[in-house]
């Protein structure tokens, strides 16, 4: 039988891109570490979650429902969200996690030649889904740990269809304030879209944080990206969403997979949102408390850390990462090694509950300390 010629049948720009391999399942790694309990610190999920009506929904979901393909379009979502951030229903598109929608806003605008700006170290799916796509990513350093709007707009040019701004920042946690994001949005001036990803946006309790829900008002070109998989603890069900002007949305919609968004899904994002502050208020407590904790056995460890807005803290470690997370992981903690990110010797570790997070410190003392 006759090889397949995959230098004929695959595009030059996938036989050079490096797949992505997930972690291997907990119960594999347990066995591999020797463990009989992980702590998840990778991934910045609730350990609270999920709201409790959410919780309430994923217990009573009914068998009979699973022969029936959900609502193609999420129907009762996108009303909830309109009627939650005062908008129109057409104005949402929900997608398989928000990673889903980076695909289809990057297919909707984007043709050969095109180039999409973001920074070097960030979430990496901008980056990937471009190009895997046969675009151009261009990669701006952080300046400060934040993303660099001066340099960013440097960059663009007639061919630049799309800049992505994480904010706040995975994993750094800057964010960019009203003035600096109206200041960028104004010498932008829609000659591209701008997508603004506010995964972590709930957590944020500064005052000068901009809502992009408010921005796409002013500026026709702003797409905000949020996902029910960080405050509201549903990363398993995988929902996320874009919102934007009813013209943008409509162009996008072109592109978007319907019937991707599984009806649990579906039913616990609405139940998620109905009363939502007294969980957010409780989440953004555990935060704060975890942060104290955490930063403060960095400082007595004399360790330099970034913490800022969101759900995680990193850490500079005194030797390589992948080390760090062996260590670790033989003590029942996994984190996030940042190598991956652009930050070879940092980790990056999610804040949950107090309990977990004096393991962590334990463990981290430990292996810091050489035990
Ligand atoms: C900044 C940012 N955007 C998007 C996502 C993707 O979220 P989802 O689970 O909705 O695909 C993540 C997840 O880590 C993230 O950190």
């Amino acid at each position: 039988m006759a090889n397949l010629d995959f230098q004929h049948l695959v595009p030059a720009y996938i036989q050079t891109f490096e797949a992505y391999y997930p972690s291997l399942p907990d119960q594999e790694l347990m066995v591999t570490y020797g463990v009989d309990h992980l702590h998840r610190l990778n991934n910045n999920e609730n350990a609270l979650g999920p709201p409790p009506k959410a919780a309430e929904i994923v217990d009573e979901f009914p068998p009979r429902m699973v022969p029936e393909y959900p609502n193609g379009d999420c129907f009762y979502l996108r009303h909830k969200l309109a009627e939650k951030f005062n908008k129109e229903p057409e104005q949402f598109l929900v997608g398989n996690g928000s990673c889903e929608v980076i695909g289809s806003v990057i297919k909707a605008f984007c043709e050969e030649g095109d180039n999409i700006i973001t920074a070097d170290k960030t979430f990496a799916v901008y980056e990937w889904v471009a190009e895997f796509s046969g675009f151009e990513a261009r990669l701006i350093p952080l300046k400060d740990h934040a993303f660099d709007h001066r340099a960013m707009l440097d960059a663009m040019d007639e061919r630049t269809k799309i800049l992505f701004v994480c904010n706040p920042n995975n994993p750094t946690g800057t964010y960019w304030d009203k003035e600096t994001m109206n200041a960028f949005l104004d010498e932008v001036d829609n000659r591209a879209i701008v997508v603004i990803d506010e995964a972590y946006c709930e957590y944020v309790e500064q005052e000068d944080y901009p809502n992009g829900m408010e921005l796409m008002e002013r500026y026709p070109n702003v797409i905000v990206f949020r996902t029910f998989s960080k405050m509201y603890a549903l990363a398993a069900l995988r929902i996320g969403y874009l919102c934007g002007t009813n013209e943008i949305v409509d162009i996008v919609r072109r592109t978007h997979i319907v019937y991707s968004v599984n009806t649990l899904a579906q039913r616990a994002a609405v139940a998620a949102l109905s009363n939502d502050s007294p969980f957010i208020e409780a989440t953004r407590a555990m935060i704060r408390d975890a942060k104290k904790l955490v930063t403060a056995t960095c400082e007595s460890l004399g360790l330099e850390y970034i913490c800022g807005e969101g759900s995680y803290i990193m850490i500079k470690v005194p030797m390589p990462d992948t080390l760090m997370y062996r260590k670790l992981m033989k003590k029942g903690v996994m984190v996030r090694t940042m190598t991956g990110f652009r930050f070879p010797n940092w980790i990056r570790v999610s804040l949950v509950q107090q309990p977990v997070m004096e393991i962590f410190c334990q463990a981290f003392t430990e292996v810091i300390e050489g035990r």
